[in-house]
């Protein structure tokens, strides 16, 4: 299928906003930075889910879904954004969570993310245990949804999959008409990678669109480089099983990660990322999270003070969200 003829159901107001941040372009002293406010969106705060979502509720109805499973940690972006899609498209939904943090867990069920998914209604179901668990736990409640006469439909982990991922081949569309409008041309994206979708479309979506040379940096938010490349080579596979693209379209030297700033691991916080949390509060007054975006600037701050860009010019940060998330880890801030 050709990208422009994938269904895609609209779920918030676009183009999301795209400005200059002068207080830490100057502060740092290097290049400009730009950021590209994808955590200000209608689902219930947004967040980089939400443009995946476009695609994935699109083939949901299409397949005439009357219930939603997603799954996640207690304190998951993704489930938030999803339980707040399938409000507003009148499905139920079921999310399936378990704890990344067990140290936190009284803090992840009393707020932020969680508080939101059991306001708009989700049928939460808190696993104790691993993905087997998860898949487990979710093919016994599928069945009975089926038993009860409903339609289920499941929303993969961080909606990555290669539909879910053509969101941010629009994200990419949507910057390029921006930067023309400003007159720039980026040397380089960060963004942080997890379930690598957002990443994979980005990367794909400004070489389809006739960008070769703006480079994607992921900084890795959970596991070391060569395993979070291969993360991001899978979703590019799928991607290609969605639409018709050429096979040379991403090349192997496009594919790149960072895993220098995840710390011990996944939602566990570092002390960097703390720093560049207060920094973007205080000279921006933009709120980040500890567990993807505070690392992401973390190693955009670094990576700029250490000189390691070659040919820097226009940097660009892509906000994807989770602010939601900084209510739980409230302690590493107010003491
Ligand atoms: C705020 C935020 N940033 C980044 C990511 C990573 O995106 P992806 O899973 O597409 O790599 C997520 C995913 O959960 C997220 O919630």
């Amino acid at each position: 299928m050709k990208f422009e003829d994938v269904p895609r159901l609209p779920l918030t107001t676009l183009p999301t906003s795209f400005y200059l941040m002068a207080n830490l372009s100057k502060t740092l002293g290097g290049p400009d930075i730009y950021i590209k406010r994808d955590d200000v969106m209608d689902l219930a705060h947004g967040g980089n889910k939400t443009r995946k979502l476009e695609y994935i509720f699109a083939d949901a109805i299409e397949k005439g879904a009357d219930t939603i499973l997603t799954m996640g940690g207690i304190q998951s972006n993704h489930v938030r954004q999803t339980v707040s899609g399938a409000a507003k498209l009148g499905l139920e939904s079921h999310i399936f969570l378990n704890n990344p943090v067990p140290e936190r867990e009284k803090e992840m069920l009393s707020g932020g993310n969680y508080l939101m998914d059991v306001v708009m209604g989700a049928h939460e179901y808190i696993v104790d245990g691993d993905d087997d668990e998860i898949n487990e736990a979710i093919e016994q409640v599928t069945q009975k949804l089926i038993k009860q006469g409903k339609t289920p439909y499941l929303v993969p982990l961080g909606a990555s999959n290669g539909l879910g991922s053509l969101g941010y081949m629009i994200a990419a569309r949507e910057m390029m008409v921006q930067w023309e409008h400003m007159g720039i041309n980026p040397s380089h994206i960060f963004l942080g990678t997890g379930s690598g979708g957002t990443h994979a479309g980005l990367l794909t979506g400004l070489r389809y669109f006739g960008n070769k040379t703006t480079k994607v940096i992921g900084i890795s938010v959970s596991q070391p480089e060569d395993v979070k490349k291969q993360t991001v080579r899978d979703v590019l596979a799928q991607i290609k099983e969605v639409i018709e693209i050429p096979d040379d379209l991403v090349s192997e030297e496009d594919i790149i990660v960072s895993g220098d700033y995840y710390g011990d691991a996944y939602a566990y916080p570092t002390d960097s990322a703390n720093d560049a949390i207060k920094q973007l509060g205080r000279e921006e007054g933009i709120i980040l999270d500890p567990v993807y975006t505070g690392k992401a600037m973390a190693g955009m701050i670094d990576m700029i003070k250490n000189n390691q860009l070659e040919n820097a010019k226009d940097l660009v940060f892509l906000h994807t969200g989770g602010a939601p998330a900084l209510n739980t880890y409230a302690d590493l801030f107010i003491k």
